[in-house]
């Protein structure tokens, strides 16, 4: 509530008049029995992520092994496309869970999606660093682009939209995220269009900042600017 309040005024102030998006389904996070997502559809993990899954537990002592909830919620994910209620059953099954608990998890990170979403998974950054570098731009294009509003999916399950919160990449704002991949620095709507056609095209560019090496100051590094330290120079040989 309060950086909605924040996030708005901050809006009126610097960017003139918000503009609306209407934001999908994690605001409340219900959940109800579809065709493709519901306790009847059984899961489980594949022989491959079984064993996946068995390396990950192990990294937690027994007594903790429930820490183990989202790297298994995400094995999922990846294995269906989504995060179905039979997936997250699952998940409390094999690490004792009970099953609200895993729900709680996933419906609190957007990076858990609770619907089938598109090839390309399309989300934008709406939080107030990358509002004020102008992430409506961002939206907008990406809406013309692909006629599609947050929460969508395009006809030919090729794309889904969903507007997010900040994905921690806010020095690099406006940035957008597709897949796994990070594109920043978005200050045109001619960067973002480029981009959504590239996975149209079927050649994703390459992730990133097209403007800067990582997050250092548009005018070039301002510190760290000296090799760094070499340790065996200030530790003891013997260790
Ligand atoms: S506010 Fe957009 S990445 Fe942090």
């Amino acid at each position: 509530m309060l950086s909605a309040l924040v996030r708005n005024n901050t809006r009126r102030l610097v960017a003139g008049p918000a503009k609306t998006f209407v934001r999908s389904g994690h605001i409340i996070a219900v959940h109800r029995d579809t065709k493709e997502d519901n306790p009847e559809i059984a899961f489980e993990f594949t022989a491959e992520n079984k064993k996946r899954a068995e390396v990950i537990i192990k990294k937690y002592p027994p007594q903790y092994k429930k820490g183990a909830c989202m790297p298994l919620l995400d094995l999922a994910q990846r294995q269906i496309g989504f995060t179905s209620i039979s997936a997250m059953n699952y998940v409390a099954k094999v690490l004792d869970m009970p099953p609200m608990r895993v729900y709680e998890v996933a419906t609190f990170y957007t990076m858990y999606q609770r619907k089938p979403v598109g090839k390309y998974h399309v989300q934008v950054c709406t939080t107030t660093p990358c509002q004020l570098c102008n992430s409506d731009q961002v939206m907008e294009t990406v809406m013309e682009k692909l006629n599609l509003k947050p929460g969508e999916v395009s006809k030919d399950g090729l794309f889904s939209l969903e507007e997010v919160e900040c994905l921690g990449a806010c020095s690099n704002a406006p940035m957008l995220q597709i897949n796994d991949d990070y594109y920043e620095d978005l200050q045109t709507k001619e960067e973002v269009a480029k981009i959504l056609d590239g996975f149209a095209a079927g050649k994703p560019p390459a992730p990133g900042t097209t403007k800067r090496e990582s997050c250092e100051p548009f005018s070039g590094p301002k510190t760290l600017t000296e090799p760094p330290l070499d340790v065996a120079t200030v530790t003891r040989s013997d260790l």
